[in-house]
């Protein structure tokens, strides 16, 4: 075997034992190969051995930049935290120009925090994210973290919460400590699970005793982290603890330029030659959230690849599965707009909607009118 195959099958191995979940394994294979191309690429060798040193291990994820382990919760020894290293997005967000804008601030203001310190100011450090479920809060503070290049810590207070309430105040407070320890993004989501248990009247106590903890927390949090907090309940929140943060960002769901991008990015090669139809997409999906809108459509494509049948057929299950929820002058649009754009007879897009032929007819006539 030449040397060549020989790289391939390191790959190939590598590959398998990372996708296996087997970190240790992994770092041994490395150790080897390091060993293996010291002679014959010894650059390689080098990088490798270097990456030993400084890679993050499930034990001390930010090794790097800080030794103490991860916060555990007492009885569980459960890791209360999430830490990764953010590289890949699955999706890149699609944002309102309001909300790009706002983390665009973040950005800008943490890449020139030299400048900002000379005139004695430091950049935001809490933001507060609030929005429907499945329209890019989580996403983006994951978007944050990779183009910031700063690990991102997740705790999850609905996890955290939940049945050992008495003990969550010291978990969180365990923590927030560690988190400010190393420089990172400091996700606390779903903040709204600590404002919903205040139904339950034996609670209180404890609970008012975690929002205490929260707010010293969040008004001492250091200048090198970003501490973000995000909720689709922003109105169950104290007052006090929202108004303690610096920079409230508030997702929309997405309005149809938003979804017009979403529906694209989501139907990716089967979105090709497809655009008459993209429209009428639009129309069906608009008020969704992104993440209803992902849904509605990899579904559809899944379909469609099982059953071997073309793009046009997959999008118009979509429209089928849609159409029915919308409300009649809305089904009315989408088949005019299905007539409009050549996609269909006035009798297919009749059995497709419901919409009768007459009134279609009409609604097409009185928009060519308006046109000319
Ligand atoms: N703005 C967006 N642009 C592109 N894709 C999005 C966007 N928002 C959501 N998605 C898709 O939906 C998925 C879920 O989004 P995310 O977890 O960020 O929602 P969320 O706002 O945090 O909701 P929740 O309040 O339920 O936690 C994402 O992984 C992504 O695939
Ligand atoms: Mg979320």
């Amino acid at each position: 075997m030449d040397d060549s195959n020989t790289e391939y099958t390191d790959v190939a191995q590598l590959a398998r034992l990372a996708l296996s979940g087997r970190p240790q394994d992994v770092q041994l294979f490395i150790r080897r190969m390091a060993r293996r191309y010291k002679d014959s690429v010894p650059g390689l060798a080098e990088d490798l051995k270097t990456l030993l040193r400084e890679s993050p291990t499930r034990q001390s994820p930010l090794r790097k930049d800080n030794s103490s382990p991860v916060p555990v919760d007492i009885d569980s020894r459960l890791q209360l935290l999430r830490c990764e290293q953010v590289t890949e997005l699955e999706v890149e967000p699609i944002l309102s120009d309001r909300v790009r804008q706002q983390l665009e601030q973040i950005l800008n203001e943490r890449r020139n925090q030299g400048r900002l310190n000379d005139a004695g100011l430091a950049p935001t450090k809490t933001s507060l994210f609030t929005g429907p479920p499945g329209v890019g809060k989580t996403l983006c503070a994951h978007w944050l973290a990779r183009e910031l290049g700063l690990p991102l810590l997740t705790l999850d207070l609905s996890a955290v919460m939940s049945s050992f309430l008495g003990r969550t105040g010291n978990n969180v407070r365990n923590v927030l400590d560690y988190a400010k320890s190393v420089e990172c993004i400091l996700l606390l989501d779903e903040l709204d699970a600590v404002a919903k248990r205040r139904d339950d009247s034996t609670e209180i106590g404890e609970l008012k005793r975690l929002v205490t903890v929260l707010l010293q927390e969040i008004d001492d949090w250091p200048n090198t982290g970003l501490l973000i907090a995000a909720t689709n309940h922003a109105d169950l929140l104290d007052p006090a603890v929202w108004r303690r943060f610096e920079l409230l960002v508030e997702f929309p769901m997405p309005g149809s330029k938003e979804a017009r991008a979403a529906i694209i990015e989501f139907l990716g090669e089967a979105g090709a030659n497809s655009d008459s139809w993209i429209e009428v997409l639009v129309l069906c999906l608009e008020g969704r959230s992104f993440s209803d809108i992902q849904r509605a459509i990899l579904s559809a494509r899944r379909n469609a690849v099982l059953a071997g049948v073309e793009n046009a057929d997959m999008v118009s299950t979509v429209v089928r599965d849609h159409v029915e929820h919308l409300p009649r002058q809305g089904r009315i649009g989408v088949a005019t707009r299905l007539v409009e754009n050549n996609v269909m007879s006035q009798r297919q897009a009749h059995d497709l909607t419901g919409v009768s032929r007459d009134t279609i007819r009409k609604s097409v006539q009185k928009n060519g009118a308006g046109k000319t």
